[in-house]
């Protein structure tokens, strides 16, 4: 039989009575948890968001309770009114925050019942992501999550608080907008009121923090909501979170500066103290000695060029990617000597995953070099080779040569799956890099054509100019990125601020000026009326939070996620809608899907 609340009010969270309490009446509301039946004493642990306490329910009690707390089960919500005790010498429980005491139960109140879980409430579970995401309500129960859902909160604060005081203003950007280029798909939304017209959810609202310097507001944030319809990773989200920054009259050094303190103030909530300023890699550095441009250096294994000492090599592939303005580069991996064949292969098909056309190797064993290219390799490369590298017996080397970006590529990816695969990677630190002097450019091969690295509204470096359109792989950008452990935290960069370089920048993009035009032609005509020199960042606010809790993806930071394949289990969305819905819109759905999405799992 289901009771009302009645005139009962909480006195605390279930989490918090301690030793100083004992003696005190008090009421308590929550979920049961577990509940033991000892014949006589009845015990039940109480939970709520704060944490969990031992109900103590005796026959000889008033009120029923006793033949009450029998027939609770799992989930249960009720009300109890009680006296704080300390438990009996020998029972206390050191692993529970309330541990030391126990409510004696005087009365009981059950608000609700519950049918019997999919899946029990607690933290190390087995249960698949489907599921749990399917029941996200009961997920959400669980400790673990609510734990990192309250850091979120604490973190988001932090934030506001500090850029607050920071000066800077929080400012809403529209949601229904215009694409804004950010290099993924954009997630259209059609508009009823004019027919075949979209809106596009914005990728980021960096075009609208650029208005708002030139509209004089000079210090920009916002906690906002970007959408991308990219394909989806453990660290990608189709809508994800930032924490998105802009300020008027700056340069890099300002930015960084202000960002590391915000960096600082955010892992503050987790106990952390860290120490800005952080290390700086140039990207031809990062990429040079790690392969990527999200180093994760919290481990060796870097790379090494040999083209040099290779360029004349007896191996044909070594001589020829020389020859062809590519690179030969190797890592060394110590103790890689007692890899198997088998380690070789999975690591031959990472390689090649990322583009390589194969992996020679080389094992520096007792006998000497053992690797089906070593009858190619003349005793000074080798002197060479295990001088640059510093390999000694024991260990292996593995190489890439080919097309910088290929071989770079590679062996990074290399770098990330030994250091994973050995253990190298210690999981208990924080090492924080800032990459800067990115290239402006990149040349898209399957689409003929330069795109911008960062976005098409970030700054040449001043020096870089005059090679725009002689040179425009050479020009550098006044771009950042803050990497984390490998993962990319946040990125920006002082942006362009004078209508004549964005349509320089707008033409060595392809965007043609009608078409600058009817994309972004309210930005070229904002940077006609006054704009300062500004810049900013935007950081991934469930990345930070990801890594912060050491979670395995951003979804256990994310209150509703999306699965990898894009859609919401809990709501079931998407999904299709009504025809009438449709015919409004002048949409036409050109082949439906007969299996709903969502079945195809996490
Ligand atoms: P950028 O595209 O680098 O820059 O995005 C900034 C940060 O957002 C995070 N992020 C993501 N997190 C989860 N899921 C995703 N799909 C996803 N995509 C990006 C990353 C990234 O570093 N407007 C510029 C910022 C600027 O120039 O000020 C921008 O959006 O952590
Ligand atoms: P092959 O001469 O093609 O039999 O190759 C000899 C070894 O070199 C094999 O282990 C290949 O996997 C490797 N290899 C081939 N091409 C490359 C390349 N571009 N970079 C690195 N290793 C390669």
């Amino acid at each position: 039989m289901l009771e009302k609340m009645g005139s009962w009010r909480r006195t605390s969270y279930c989490g918090e009575p301690a030793s100083a309490d004992i003696g005190k009446k008090i009421c308590l509301m929550g979920w049961v948890q577990r509940r033991r039946d000892h014949g006589g004493l009845i015990f039940i642990d109480l939970r709520d968001r704060a944490g969990i306490i031992q109900l103590v329910f005796s026959p000889e009690s008033l009120n029923n309770v006793h033949a009450k707390a029998h027939d609770l089960r799992n989930e249960f919500v009720v009300a109890v009114e009680g006296l704080v005790r300390k438990r009996p010498d020998g029972t206390e429980n050191q692993n529970l925050p309330t541990g030391q005491v126990e409510i004696e139960v005087h009365e009981i109140r059950v608000l609700n019942d519950s049918e019997t879980l999919p899946f029990m409430i607690e933290d190390d579970s087995d249960v698949a992501e489907t599921t749990r995401l399917t029941y996200r309500y009961l997920d959400l129960r669980r400790p673990a999550l609510q734990k990192k859902l309250m850091l979120r909160h604490k973190v988001a604060m932090a934030t506001r608080n500090y850029l607050a005081e920071n000066g800077f203003i929080e400012v809403e950007t529209p949601v229904l907008t215009k694409s804004t280029p950010e290099g993924a798909r954009d997630f259209l939304v059609p508009s009823r009121l004019n027919a075949g017209h979209f809106f596009a959810l914005p990728q980021s609202p960096q075009l609208f923090k650029q208005i708002l310097m030139i509209s004089g507001f000079d210090r920009y944030f916002q906690v906002v909501k970007c959408f991308r319809d990219e394909d989806l990773r453990a660290d990608r989200q189709p809508e994800f979170t930032q924490i998105d920054a802009e300020m008027s009259f700056v340069d890099r050094e300002d930015v960084i500066s202000v960002m590391e303190g915000l960096v600082v103030r955010m892992f503050n909530e987790t106990g952390v103290k860290l120490n800005p300023p952080f290390p700086r890699l140039t990207y031809a550095e990062a990429v040079g000695r790690f392969g990527v441009d999200n180093p994760d250096v919290r481990f060796g294994l870097e790379l090494k060029d040999l083209t040099r000492d290779l360029s004349g090599s007896g191996f044909k592939v070594f001589a020829d990617a020389a020859a062809k303005g590519g690179v030969v580069k190797a890592i060394c991996v110590p103790g890689g000597g007692a890899f198997s064949r088998k380690d070789l292969d999975d690591l031959t098909e990472v390689a090649v995953s990322f583009g390589a056309k194969g992996l020679a190797w080389v094992k520096i064993t007792d006998e000497g070099w053992q690797s089906p290219i070593a009858k190619f390799l003349s005793d000074a490369e080798k002197d060479a080779i295990a001088k640059a590298t510093g390999a000694v017996k024991g260990d292996l080397l593995l190489f890439g040569a080919d097309k910088a970006a290929i071989a770079n590529t590679v062996l990074g990816r290399l770098r990330l799956n030994i250091g994973n695969r050995l253990g190298l990677i210690p999981k208990d630190v924080l090492n924080f890099v800032w990459v800067t002097d990115f290239p402006m450019f990149e040349y898209d091969e399957a689409e003929k054509r330069h795109v911008a690295v960062h976005h098409p509204f970030t700054s040449p470096m001043d020096e870089d100019l005059d090679k725009l359109e002689s040179a425009p792989l050479t020009v550098r950008a006044k771009a950042y990125d803050l990497v984390l452990n490998g993962s990319e935290i946040g990125g920006g960069s002082i942006r362009i601020h004078r209508s004549d370089v964005q349509s320089r920048v707008f033409e060595m993009l392809g965007i043609k000026s009608d078409e600058a035009h009817s994309r972004f032609g309210f930005l070229l005509d904002a940077l006609k009326f006054g704009t300062p020199p500004h810049g900013g960042i935007a950081f991934g606010l469930d990345r930070v939070l990801s890594i912060m809790t050491a979670s395995d993806s951003i979804r256990d930071v994310i209150a509703f996620p999306k699965t990898q394949k894009g859609t919401d289990l809990m709501t079931d969305a998407p999904s299709v809608v009504d025809q009438k819905q449709l015919d409004e819109l002048f949409i036409r759905v050109a082949k439906k899907q007969s299996v709903a999405p969502s079945s195809t799992g996490a």
